[in-house]
């Protein structure tokens, strides 16, 4: 009985996919011929296709043209641009140029040693390349590596290009995870995200965020970053944590350190070449007015559900836990900095690509000739980022103790290595790299690197006689 009616099912289910091929048949002649030959090649893409809302209005041909139509002619497949989906959605892809998604790709090569990484990491989205191919393309120049253009279906996941599912802060994870930064950690266990654990199926999802909102009893990526489904993602302080006009003055004197460290700056304070690639790839707002109205937008969204004072409050402890951090990371900035500057430390066989020498450049990330140069990229990259993006995304296990904590604990560490560094030097006899000439430090340093070196014995044996 049971059989029968499945048989039943069976044909009717395949009178409807007839009925339905030769209505499309009808239809258009290269839509038959792309999804005839793709039903057996591709049947899951296909299907997946027609799940969603574009299937019924345009087909395989308008992304990947018509140039290609058997199992000859793959290499005259084309692949869509962020500008293939604009010319339907305009209003959403020039929101997408107005924000940071676009300028991903951009982003990803101004760090200086990018270029020496595996291509596969890199074009092959092995690597950076898998989270930063959000990123605008165009079509030219890729010829190796010719997937990963399209920005717009990192959230729309291909091929059903859902809403609903960009709606979900899922969307956001695969890359807002993880090393630097964890937002997607932060989220899901703070007290909004596991609201959104408990609650959210209850929510609406097939509506826009602007009407869909009042539904929502705790706030999604989307609802903070998206405001009315504005795809222009920019925040205040950004990935970095820098801004270049700075009303606090002691603040400011720490900035400059951190921006040395970026090789934004030179070692005397002045501007670098790296500093217009920050203006052109947005890493950091330029002015407190720049600065303040992306904040205003946030602080009004927390509005919807906060008082605003709880919610300035709170955002406003999140700036002065940078500030905090900042203290500590340009100490350890100076140190390292001092040590090439007296000697201790060799010059780098890359010098010449260091924008800010004597002083460390982070930017080239995990590719850096000292272990003391790797803790102070830890203490930027890990701790810092750490310890102020989850206060603003409201978890408190990750300033203290993912942040604040080991960012202490480095700069302990960054300290007891320049120690041993100095002392290593005193007793070998060697000041320094005798090769080097340019660099070399003159008597006068010299003499503050021995007296230095002094007296941090004389503390040590102190420190060893009276243990406390
Ligand atoms: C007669 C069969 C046939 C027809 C008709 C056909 N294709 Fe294909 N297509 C193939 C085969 C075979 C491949 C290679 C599949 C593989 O690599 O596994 C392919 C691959 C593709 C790819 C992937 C290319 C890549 O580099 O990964 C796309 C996209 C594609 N086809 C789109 C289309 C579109 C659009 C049409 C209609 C204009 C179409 N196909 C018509 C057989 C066909
Ligand atoms: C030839 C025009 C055309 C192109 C090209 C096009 N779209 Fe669409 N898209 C449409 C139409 C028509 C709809 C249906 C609109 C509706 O139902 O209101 C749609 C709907 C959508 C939706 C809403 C889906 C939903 O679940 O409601 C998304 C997201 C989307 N498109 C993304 C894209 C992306 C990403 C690209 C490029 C990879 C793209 N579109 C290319 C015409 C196009
Ligand atoms: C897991 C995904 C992922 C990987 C892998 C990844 N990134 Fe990123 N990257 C991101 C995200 C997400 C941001 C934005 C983070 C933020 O604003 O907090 C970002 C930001 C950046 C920025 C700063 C942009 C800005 O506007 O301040 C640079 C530079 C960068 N990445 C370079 C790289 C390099 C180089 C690599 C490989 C060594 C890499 N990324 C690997 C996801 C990734
Ligand atoms: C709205 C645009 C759009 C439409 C319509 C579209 N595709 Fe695609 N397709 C894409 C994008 C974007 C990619 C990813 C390319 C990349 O990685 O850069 C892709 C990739 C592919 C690939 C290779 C990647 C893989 O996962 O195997 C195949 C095969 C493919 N499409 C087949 C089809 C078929 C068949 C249809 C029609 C049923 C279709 N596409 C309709 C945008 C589209
Ligand atoms: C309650 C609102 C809210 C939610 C929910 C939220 N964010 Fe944020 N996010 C913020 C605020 C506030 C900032 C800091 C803005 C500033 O710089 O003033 C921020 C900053 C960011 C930044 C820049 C770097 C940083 O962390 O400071 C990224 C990237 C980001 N959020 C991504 C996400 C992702 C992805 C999710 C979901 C997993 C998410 N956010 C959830 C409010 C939110
Ligand atoms: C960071 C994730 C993300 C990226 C990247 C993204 N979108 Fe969206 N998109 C969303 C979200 C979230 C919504 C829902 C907005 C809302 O509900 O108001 C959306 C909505 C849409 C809609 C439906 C609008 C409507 O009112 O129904 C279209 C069409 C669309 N996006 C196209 C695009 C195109 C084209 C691109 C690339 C230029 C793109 N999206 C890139 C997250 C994204
Ligand atoms: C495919 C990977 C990917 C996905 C998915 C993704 N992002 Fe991003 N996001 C990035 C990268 C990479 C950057 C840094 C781009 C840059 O600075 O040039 C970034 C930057 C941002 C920024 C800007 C931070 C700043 O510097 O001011 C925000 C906000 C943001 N993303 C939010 C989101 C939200 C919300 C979602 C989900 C709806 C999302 N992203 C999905 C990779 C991704
Ligand atoms: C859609 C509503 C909604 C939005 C928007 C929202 N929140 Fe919340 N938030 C909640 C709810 C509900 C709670 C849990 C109950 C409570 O503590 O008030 C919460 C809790 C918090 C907490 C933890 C308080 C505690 O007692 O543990 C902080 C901090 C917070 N929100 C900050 C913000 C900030 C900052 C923004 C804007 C960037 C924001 N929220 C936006 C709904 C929201």
């Amino acid at each position: 009985m049971a059989e029968e009616i499945k048989i039943k099912e069976n044909k009717i289910r395949a009178l409807i996919f007839l009925v339905l091929l030769a209505l499309i048949g009808i239809g258009s002649a290269s839509a038959s011929q792309c999804t005839d030959c793709h039903t057996s090649i591709t049947p899951m893409i296909v299907e997946d296709f027609q799940s969603g809302a574009m299937s019924d209005n345009i087909d395989c041909s308008n992304c990947h043209g018509s140039n290609h139509n058997s199992a000859d002619t793959v290499d005259k497949v084309e692949f869509p641009t962020h500008q293939t989906c604009g010319a339907c959605h305009a209003a959403q892809d020039s929101q997408y140029m107005d924000g940071k998604h676009s300028i991903a790709w951009a982003a990803l090569f101004a760090p200086p040693t990018t270029t020496d990484q595996p291509k596969e990491l890199m074009e092959g989205q092995k690597g950076c390349g898998g989270c930063h191919k959000i990123g605008a393309k165009d079509s030219t120049g890729w010829e190796d590596y010719h997937y990963g253009i399209v920005g717009c279906d990192n959230c729309h996941t291909r091929h059903s290009f859902s809403v609903e599912e960009a709606r979900r802060p899922e969307a956001c994870l695969p890359c807002h995870q993880g090393f630097d930064h964890a937002q997607w950690e932060m989220y899901s266990t703070s007290k909004h995200g596991v609201i959104y654990q408990i609650e959210g199926d209850k929510w609406n999802w097939t509506t826009q965020l602007d009407k869909a909102g009042s539904s929502y009893t705790a706030p999604t990526c989307q609802l903070c970053h998206m405001k009315d489904g504005d795809h222009a993602v920019l925040t205040s302080w950004g990935f970095l944590g820098v801004r270049v006009e700075e009303p606090d003055n002691e603040w400011m004197e720490d900035r400059v350190s951190v921006l040395k460290s970026y090789g934004v700056f030179d070692a005397d304070g002045n501007p670098t070449a790296r500093f217009d690639l920050v203006k052109d790839a947005k890493l950091a707002r330029l002015t407190m007015d720049e600065w303040n109205a992306p904040r205003e937008e946030m602080i009004s969204t927390c509005s919807e559900c906060h008082s605003e004072e709880f919610a300035k409050n709170s955002l406003a402890e999140g700036d002065h836990i940078i500030r905090e951090c900042d203290r500590i990371y340009a100490d350890s900035i100076e140190t390292v900095a001092a040590l090439y500057r007296d000697g201790v430390l060799p010059e780098p066989e890359y010098i010449d690509e260091l924008p800010s020498y004597p002083y460390t450049d982070v930017l080239r990330f995990y590719d850096q000739a000292t272990p003391i140069e790797l803790d102070l990229w830890h203490m930027m990259m890990e701790y810092r980022m750490r310890a102020f993006q989850s206060t603003f995304h409201a978890n408190p296990d990750y300033t203290q103790w993912y942040g604040w904590a080991p960012l202490k604990e480095t700069a302990v560490r960054i300290k007891a290595e320049d120690e041993r560094l100095r002392a290593e030097v005193e007793t070998s006899g060697n000041t320094g790299p005798s090769e080097s000439t340019a660099s070399s430090p003159g008597l006068g340093m010299l003499f503050s690197v021995v007296s230095f070196v002094i007296l941090s014995i004389i503390l040590r044996r102190r420190r060893e006689q009276n243990p406390r």
